[in-house]
Order: C-alpha cells, then structure tokens, then sequence
C-alpha cells in the first residue's frame, strides 16, 4: 500500500516533469520564433531597421526625423505620410531616382512603408539645429518666387500650394521650410531631367521646367533659411506686421 502511494507520487513527479518540459520548450519555441519576427512599428523601423536589409532610417535623418544639413538629407518630421508613402512607392518603382533611397524603399516591405510613414508623419517638425539652416539672408529673387510668383511665366507663388512660410498644406503639398537647400534645389533638377515621378497633376515638374537656374537656387536658398517649426512657436503673423 505504502509502496503504491510511493510509486504512484514517482510517477505523477515524473509526469509534471514532463509536462514542465514539454512546456518549457513551447515556451521557449514560441519565444525565439518571437524573437524571430522583426519589429514591425513605426518607431522601431526609424530606430533600428528591418535586419539585414533595411538600415535605420535615423542613421541619415536624425534621430527625430529632422534630417542632416551638411549631407543634404531632407528631414522627414511632420511631413504628410501620404506624401512619404507615395515617395517610397516611387522610389521602389524606380520613377523617383535615387540610388540610396531606391535600395531601401525596395528592401522595405508594404506594411513597413506605412507605419514607417506614419510615424514620421506624426513628429513634430524640428524646431532647433536642422529647424533654420541658417540665417535668413536677403534673396529678392528667392523671396519674390515665394510669396508672388513669376507670373510672366506662369510660375504662381510657391507659398500658394506649399503653405504661409512653406510649412506645408495636407497630404499632397509638403513643407519645404528648413529642407537643406542643396535637398530642394536637387529636386528641382531632377523634375527637369525626368528623374523625379511629377507628382499630383505634374504640377511641380511644369513648375520646375519653368524656372532658371538660378531662380531654383534661390527659391532653394530662400526655403532652406526659414525655420522649420516657425508655426509652431511665432506668434500670429498680423500681430507681427502690426508691430
Ligand atoms: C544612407 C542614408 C539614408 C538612409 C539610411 C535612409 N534614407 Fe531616406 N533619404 C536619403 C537621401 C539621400 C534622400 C534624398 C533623396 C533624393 O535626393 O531624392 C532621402 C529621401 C527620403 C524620402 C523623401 C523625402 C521627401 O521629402 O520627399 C523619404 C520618404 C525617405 N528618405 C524615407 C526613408 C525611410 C523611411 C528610411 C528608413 C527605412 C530612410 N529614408 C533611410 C538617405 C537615407
Ligand atoms: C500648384 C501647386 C504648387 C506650387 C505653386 C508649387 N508647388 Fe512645389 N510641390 C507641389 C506638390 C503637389 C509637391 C509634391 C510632389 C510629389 O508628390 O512628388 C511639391 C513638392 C515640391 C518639392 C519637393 C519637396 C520634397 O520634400 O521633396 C520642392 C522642392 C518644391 N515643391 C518646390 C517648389 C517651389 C520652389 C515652388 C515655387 C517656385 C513650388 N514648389 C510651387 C505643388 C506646388
């Protein structure tokens, strides 16, 4: 009798040992394919990457999206997430050329595009370092294509679609306040060689083969100087012009 009770806690031992394996080992199981699984947020795409093929994005554009000046990498912080995922398509599909950003646009899977897009989109636009380039210097030309346009040629003012101060206007039109000038002006260039999809309506590769090249260097320039988060801290602008 003794040694059946004995038997039977062996045996009942030996069996949630077992047990205790097999569920270990499911546990574990479960856990690396977790592991296994990249990261699929936002946030942890920008940081760290897709392993191994998609580098983090914050590498070249800051760790807050707000982009670098000297290497000319245009920030990404508060721009529409319809406009960048639409960059990203382009760039994948190969209609916007750019060596760099074709690689990892076609390295990023679709699901990526979007929360990467999303999480960008949902940063505030920077408001130190890279936010003012540097300071507003006089550029009449660079001014006058800005806020009044080149009608003779049929160029309207660019703050018409890109927003008061070029802080940008809904899905399609993006901010181009503090985007490194050599960023801005490349772009110019590239709508007139072809080497940048049009866009809604082609209404910018129409405008940039419109303008010289100087008038793009300027327009380039004037944009690059002013702050980037201008709206978000400048008081409204008629109590400014009242004073
Ligand atoms: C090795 C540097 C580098 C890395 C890493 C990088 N980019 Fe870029 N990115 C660039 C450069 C350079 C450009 C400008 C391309 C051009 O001139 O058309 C750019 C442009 C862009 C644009 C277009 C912005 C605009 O205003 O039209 C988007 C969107 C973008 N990158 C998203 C990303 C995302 C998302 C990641 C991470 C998955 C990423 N980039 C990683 C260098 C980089
Ligand atoms: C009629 C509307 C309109 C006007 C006016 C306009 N733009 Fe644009 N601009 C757009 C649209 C739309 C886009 C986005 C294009 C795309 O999705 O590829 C854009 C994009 C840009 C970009 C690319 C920004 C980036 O992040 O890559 C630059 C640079 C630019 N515009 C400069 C200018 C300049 C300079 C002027 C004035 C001479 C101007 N734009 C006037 C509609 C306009």
């Amino acid at each position: 009798m003794k040694n059946k009770a004995t038997q039977q806690g062996a045996f009942s031992t030996a069996r949630s040992r077992r047990w205790l394996l097999a569920t270990c080992l499911s546990i574990a199981t479960q856990a690396s394919a977790f592991a296994q699984t990249p990261a699929r947020s936002g946030a942890s795409i920008a940081q760290q990457g897709i392993a191994p093929s998609v580098p983090a994005c914050a590498s070249c554009h800051g760790a807050s999206g707000e982009g670098n000046t000297a290497a000319g990498f245009p920030r990404l912080a508060g721009l529409p997430s319809g406009y960048l995922q639409e960059q990203l398509a382009d760039f994948a599909a190969g209609t916007r050329q750019q060596t760099v950003m074709s690689t990892i646009a076609k390295a990023l899977p679709m699901d990526a595009r979007e929360s990467v897009a999303k999480y960008f989109a949902s940063l505030p636009a920077p408001s130190g370092a890279n936010g003012a380039q540097k300071p507003v210097q006089a550029n009449p030309t660079g001014e006058r294509l800005a806020l009044i346009g080149n009608w003779k040629e049929g160029v309207p003012a660019c703050v018409s679609c890109h927003g008061d101060a070029g802080s940008g206007v809904g899905e399609q039109f993006p901010a181009l306040a503090g985007q490194p000038a050599a960023y801005l002006r490349a772009q110019l260039v590239a709508w007139k060689h072809g080497a940048r999809s049009p866009g809604p309506l082609g209404l910018m590769s129409t405008i940039a083969g419109k303008l010289s090249d100087s008038e793009a260097d300027a327009a380039a320039d004037y944009f690059a100087s002013l702050p980037a988060a201008a709206h978000a801290s400048a008081s409204p602008p008629a109590q400014g012009a009242a004073r």
